[in-house]
């Protein structure tokens, strides 16, 4: 566990299915005096996930359920976030889609990054089709987790222009490093009064 000096910091879980950059940005951004949260747990519903590896790296508690049998994995889910005490949810990458009683049970409490300027290319493969498009502009956002699919109220959003011999894989590494600045910047913002 991260401990934390100086005012109680929210304690915070991250849900991830891959690389993890976006985890190890957010828990680097945990270890800073004024950063507001603590990561207290990781949960993955891939146990071959790489992002895992900074489970141990950092000493954060690990947690990994298939998410195959939803309801399952998610009872059970819903038990570490109670016995750790987690106050907020991050998913970052995670590749499954939450139920309705889980976002329930966790309301407004969930925070979900992605890879473009919502609500506009919602799902998957974003900058594949962004390219397809020929759209001028991409970006990031973070948002609050509803029960529809990349949904829920905007937080913050990083609005980034195309260059011109853009392909899928330079717009991806381009908005990920906007992803590093903009998921700490959101939770900053959503914190700040408390
Ligand atoms: C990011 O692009 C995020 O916006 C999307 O999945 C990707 C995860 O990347 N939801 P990483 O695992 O954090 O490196």
């Amino acid at each position: 566990m991260v401990k934390s000096i100086g005012p109680k910091k929210i304690r915070t879980a991250v849900f991830i299915s891959g690389t993890g950059s976006n985890l190890e940005n957010l828990i680097k951004f945990s270890l800073k005096k004024n950063s507001p949260i603590q990561i207290d747990l990781i949960v993955s519903n891939k146990k071959k996930a790489e992002g895992l590896k900074y489970a141990k790296l950092y000493k954060i508690k690990k947690k990994i359920y298939n998410y195959d049998k939803k309801k399952n994995s998610e009872k059970k889910t819903l038990k570490d976030l109670r016995l750790n005490d987690i106050k907020l949810v991050c998913l970052a990458g995670f590749m499954k889609i939450l139920s309705r009683n889980f976002i329930k049970k966790f309301k407004g409490k969930i925070l979900n990054i992605h890879p473009s300027l919502l609500p506009k290319y919602k799902g998957l493969k974003t900058h594949e089709r962004v390219i397809r498009n020929k759209e001028k502009y991409s970006g990031c956002t973070v948002h609050l987790v509803s029960s529809r699919l990349d949904s829920g109220k905007i937080i913050i959003q990083k609005k980034i222009k195309l260059f011109k011999r853009e392909t899928p894989s330079s717009l991806k590494k381009r908005v990920l490093k906007h992803e590093h600045i903009l998921y700490p910047k959101a939770i900053s913002k959503v914190f700040a009064n408390l």
